[in-house]
């Protein structure tokens, strides 16, 4: 029999983590997912399968606008899920629309992360293109200073990534909602 340690009670809700880009949100996602056998859905790949394009490509041929485009598209339908895990982009929450969706059913976590740590995670990629900029560092902290009231509004749940294994975040997350 399943005790509270070892399964994930989500009561028909989804989990859904949020937080900016270099955070975690789809690895921990995905050992979540795998540890307590639930499906794992990651909004920004989900996109790129759809679009069989990465998300540099979407931006540079179609522009940012089509892409929150495509994003909204997908938030309308994750309150169909059920017992799902879901990681989204860094600015998907910022849309009250979009917002209003992930609400629905579900827990929402927000990973929460230092610029320094998001800057050291990111340093060599170039897949996100709302940080390559000449100055990766100063985006992330201005970014970051900019949305982190929207995350805290909307997340259940805050957790910090900084300098832990996602196992270990995985497993506080667990510990938070039993
Ligand atoms: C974005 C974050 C990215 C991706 C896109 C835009 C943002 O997702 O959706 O590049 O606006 O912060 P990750 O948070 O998975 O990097």
């Amino acid at each position: 029999m399943k005790n509270k340690f070892n399964s994930l009670q989500l009561n028909n809700k989804n989990l859904v983590l949020i937080g900016f880009s270099g955070s975690g949100k789809t690895i921990i996602g995905k050992t979540i997912s795998e540890l307590y056998k639930l499906p794992f859905i990651d909004t920004d790949i989900s996109i790129q399968i759809s679009q069989n394009l990465s998300i540099h490509d979407i931006f540079r041929k179609f522009g940012e606008e089509h892409f929150r485009n495509l994003e909204a598209e997908i938030c309308k339908e994750l309150p169909k899920k059920q017992n799902t895990i879901i990681s989204i982009g860094g600015g998907t929450i910022l849309s009250p629309q979009n917002a209003y969706f992930l609400q629905q059913n579900s827990i929402i976590v927000y990973l929460k992360s230092s610029p320094e740590q998001i800057y050291k995670n990111l340093k060599y990629d170039d897949s996100r293109p709302l940080l390559n900029t000449s100055n990766k560092l100063a985006t992330i902290t201005k970014l970051l200073e900019e949305r982190t009231d929207i995350y805290e509004e909307y997340s259940d749940i805050c957790i910090s990534s900084v300098n832990k294994s996602p196992l270990l975040v995985a497993l506080q997350i667990q510990k938070s909602i039993s």
